[in-house]
């Protein structure tokens, strides 16, 4: 029977298309989160390098999930990625959790020094993780809503001088393309706040409740805010999917106690060393919807830090109404909003759910796909595990791999690799054919390896100079090689054991 369960549920998460990694787990095999019911693998296939660990002892009875016991450091080079499988152009939640828990015994979130990392998500940066003055066994979680540039989307973090980075877990939730319309290609969204009001007794609901494993955390109110709460569903109109929020979210609210003199409801989203609200750019989501049994008189216009957003405001009855402007992000530093009765209402304001992300630019290019795929198949032949070749081979340009120069000249378009200098590499075997064929590839060392077999007859496209001496190759130098060096269009630099140039 338990079989059976898990048999469900392993192709329900495949169905879904969830992928969910426990980050340095040490066993590897896969388990069954008992908070979520959902499947958790280790971080073998996503990412190379890094140690696995686990957080002080001390800790290790209490943790705020099974997740959070055990974490992926990465000591060595000053990028590490982890590369999830996507489809080219969907949208995604990605979430990625922190939980330092004195693992190495430093005592570093702690000891008064700046303990800080970057995050990027693909070739742009996405945000800092600042632990500095941070709890031991705090979470600190990081979500974006962004698409996929391409069939696999990846996640690095990155050295920064400041403290070796880490982390606990990752997970990728694919959302509905109508969903969240204002993120496209070139803009995510790094989410600041995700809030339900009203009556609730878990302080965070997500998956199974909510299908896009979004996590809503409890407002607790106190006076004056009084609860609403309904057994009526609540959705949106047929044709609206762009939140798809919970109907259970949504039959519970929050508003203002009838007799207290003020009539208002200010939000403030939360504060913290990794909220920077001086420079980022803000995106508030406000989901209403009446639920108060009788036919009332509720309206109220929203302010952001004195800006007028929306007017006379009326939440349809039973029925969502997500607010915000057509993606418009705005310059909000004390990121607090409020909700005010207009005089003619009758109720007080209400809300049920709340949203607030900030802007994440998606500017930078990744490096031209054939290439990074001309990459990988080298980097599997010869079975390179470079320290730093990791991620976008060219992009962002201060993490280009080594050994690789590209060529950023032509702005609007991908990046493209020029040269590989994989001199003294430790290579073995028969020689790549891949590599041959880039486009843009003008130079190439394969010099001083221990390269074996013959030099097939590749058609060079640009190859200007490529470097083959100090192996063990045999000729003959095959023919569409030797008349582009005749015609003096290639430079080849290869000792010549075996055979004689024709
Ligand atoms: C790995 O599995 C063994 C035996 O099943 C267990 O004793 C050990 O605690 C596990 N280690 C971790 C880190 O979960
Ligand atoms: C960590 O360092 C701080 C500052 O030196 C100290 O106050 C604190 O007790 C230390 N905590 C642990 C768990 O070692
Ligand atoms: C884009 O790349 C440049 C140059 O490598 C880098 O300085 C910049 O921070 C990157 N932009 C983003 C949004 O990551
Ligand atoms: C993404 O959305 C922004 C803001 O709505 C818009 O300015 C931009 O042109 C869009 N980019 C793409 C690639 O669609
Ligand atoms: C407001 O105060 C009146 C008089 O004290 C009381 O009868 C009424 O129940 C109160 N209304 C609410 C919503 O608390
Ligand atoms: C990181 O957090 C610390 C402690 O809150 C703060 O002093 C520091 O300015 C933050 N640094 C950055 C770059 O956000
Ligand atoms: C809120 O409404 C009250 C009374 O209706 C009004 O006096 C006040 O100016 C309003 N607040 C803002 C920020 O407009
Ligand atoms: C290629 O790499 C080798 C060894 O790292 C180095 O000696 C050589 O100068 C490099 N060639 C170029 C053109 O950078
Ligand atoms: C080639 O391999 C031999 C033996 O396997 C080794 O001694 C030699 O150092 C290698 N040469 C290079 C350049 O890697």
């Amino acid at each position: 029977m338990l079989e059976h369960m898990k048999l469900i549920h392993i192709l329900h998460c495949i169905y879904i298309g969830f992928i969910s990694i426990d980050c340095g787990l040490r066993n590897s095999s896969s388990y069954n989160d008992s908070a979520t019911g959902l499947w958790f693998d280790p971080d073998d296939g996503y990412v190379e390098g890094g140690m696995r660990k686990q957080i002080s002892q001390k800790f290790m009875a209490d943790p705020f999930n099974e997740q959070q016991k055990t974490l992926m450091s990465f000591p060595d080079g000053s990028r590490n990625c982890y590369t999830l499988p996507s489809t080219i152009g969907k949208k995604y939640l990605l979430r990625a959790t922190f939980t330092y828990g004195n693992y190495d015994g430093l005592n570093k979130t702690l000891d008064g020094s700046l303990f800080l990392f970057g995050l990027h998500i693909g070739v742009n940066s996405w945000e800092a993780v600042n632990l500095t003055n941070w709890d031991h066994t705090s979470i600190l979680w990081k979500e974006l809503l962004t698409v996929a540039p391409s069939n696999s989307l990846s996640v690095c973090l990155v050295n920064l001088g400041s403290g070796i980075p880490f982390i606990s877990s990752l997970e990728l939730r694919p959302l509905e393309d109508t969903m969240y319309p204002f993120v496209n290609t070139s803009v995510s969204i790094s989410l600041l706040a995700r809030t339900r009001f009203g009556n609730v007794a878990d302080s965070i609901t997500r998956y199974p409740t909510d299908n896009y494993d979004r996590i809503w955390e409890s407002d607790s109110t106190s006076y004056p805010g009084v609860i609403l709460s309904t057994t009526n569903k609540v959705e949106s109109l047929p044709g609206n999917n762009f939140f798809n929020i919970p109907s259970v979210i949504m039959q519970n609210a929050l508003t203002v106690d009838m007799n207290f003199s003020r009539s208002r409801i200010i939000i403030t989203p939360p504060e913290g060393p990794n909220i920077d609200t001086k420079n980022m750019q803000l995106l508030p989501i406000f989901h209403f919807a009446e639920i108060n049994g009788s036919n009332p008189n509720r309206r109220f216009d929203i302010y952001s830090a004195g800006e007028l957003l929306f007017s006379d405001f009326s939440p349809s009855r039973f029925q969502v109404d997500s607010m915000h402007q057509n993606g418009r992000f705005l310059r909000n530093p004390n990121a607090s909003f409020l909700l005010n009765k207009t005089v003619s209402s009758t109720l007080k304001p209400l809300i049920n759910a709340f949203e607030s992300y900030s802007l994440v630019r998606m500017d930078n290019l990744t490096t031209d796909s054939e290439d990074v795929n001309y990459m990988k198949e080298v980097k599997n032949h010869y079975n390179l595990t470079r320290v730093n070749w990791n991620g976008d081979p060219c992009s962002p340009r201060e993490y280009s791999w080594e050994g690789l120069t590209c060529d950023y000249s032509k702005s609007n378009q991908n990046p493209r690799i020029v040269s590989v200098n994989l001199s003294a590499s430790g290579l073995k075997g028969g020689l790549a054919v891949s590599l041959m064929n880039m486009v843009s590839l003008v130079y190439m060392d394969l010099s001083h390896n221990n390269l074996t077999g013959a030099i097939p007859d590749y058609q060079l496209k640009s190859l200007k100079i490529l470097n083959l001496s100090n192996n063990q190759l045999v000729g003959p130098i095959p023919d569409s090689i030797l008349r582009r060096f005749q015609a003096g269009l290639l430079e080849l630099r290869f000792a010549v054991l075996y055979c004689a140039i024709r």
